[in-house]
């Protein structure tokens, strides 16, 4: 089957976390949470480049670590830029002076998301690749709590239609060629966007959405190291994935 490049966007200051070691490097079971999602990366074998984009500063102690934990598929890491949106297109722009094909495949996924469910990577790929109508896959998991939308003083506007509604989670999977004109459009048009996704739905793509899982968590604050933990616990967190 065809593989995947897969750009790593880590280059937040994580301010929400609010801890003095960054967010990416933050240890997890002595491991830095950034090694934790790269290594993931690198065991699927429909994984053939990684190439993570993290803080300038950071760029140094990163490539460091890539040498002393072997991550052979691991680029050399780049650095970000001011949003998320911004590190994303430098890692595209990194494949772009590299790659000729349109029908290359990039993968977008988030440093701190370390748990990437098993099978998911296949599962995106195939379906992908059997229907040339779609233009991307990303997964999903539907919400569960009633959302409202609020106004800034924090009164209550509407009820969104809960079953209409879902949170969607990288990794996002898209062809070179479409990913390209989603970013330049974007640019030229100063749209910025939270996910990939949504910049190509701005240029009329097709984007599919797939089960993803709560176990995909993206760490954020403090508190998701906790439930980190628990799902990296034993066997709890393979056991109920059934993609095939
Ligand atoms: O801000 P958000 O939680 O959506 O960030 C998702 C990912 O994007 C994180 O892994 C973060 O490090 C990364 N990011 C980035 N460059 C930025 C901001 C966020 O690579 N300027």
């Amino acid at each position: 089957m065809k593989r995947v490049n897969v750009i790593v966007p880590a280059a937040g200051e994580g301010k929400r976390f609010g801890s003095s070691e960054k967010k990416t490097f933050f240890s997890i079971k002595g491991i830095p949470l950034i090694i934790h999602t790269l290594r993931r990366l690198a065991a699927d074998p429909l994984v053939d480049s990684i190439l993570p984009v993290v803080g300038q500063e950071d760029i140094k102690r990163l490539n460091e670590m890539i040498g002393t934990y072997g991550l052979e598929k691991v680029k050399k890491a780049i650095s970000g830029g001011v949003e998320r949106q911004d590190s994303v297109y430098n890692g595209l722009r990194f494949f772009l002076e590299n790659m000729d094909d349109p029908q290359e495949l990039i993968m977008i996924h988030d440093g701190a998301r370390p748990l990437i469910p098993d099978g998911l990577i296949a599962h995106m790929v195939r379906e992908l690749l059997n229907d040339p109508e779609i233009d991307g896959i990303i997964p999903g998991i539907r919400l569960t709590d009633t959302i409202k939308e609020t106004d800034d003083k924090g009164f209550i506007k509407r009820t969104l239609d809960r079953e209409s509604l879902i949170a969607v989670q990288t990794p996002q999977l898209f062809k070179l060629g479409i990913l390209e004109k989603a970013y330049r459009v974007a640019y030229e048009k100063g749209i910025y966007a939270t996910d990939d996704s949504s910049l190509v739905e701005q240029i009329g793509g097709r984007v599919k959405i797939i089960d993803g899982s709560v176990k995909n968590l993206k760490i954020t604050k403090k508190e998701d190291i906790g439930l980190l933990y628990l799902y990296m616990e034993g066997e709890i967190y393979d056991q109920d994935w059934d993609w095939f």
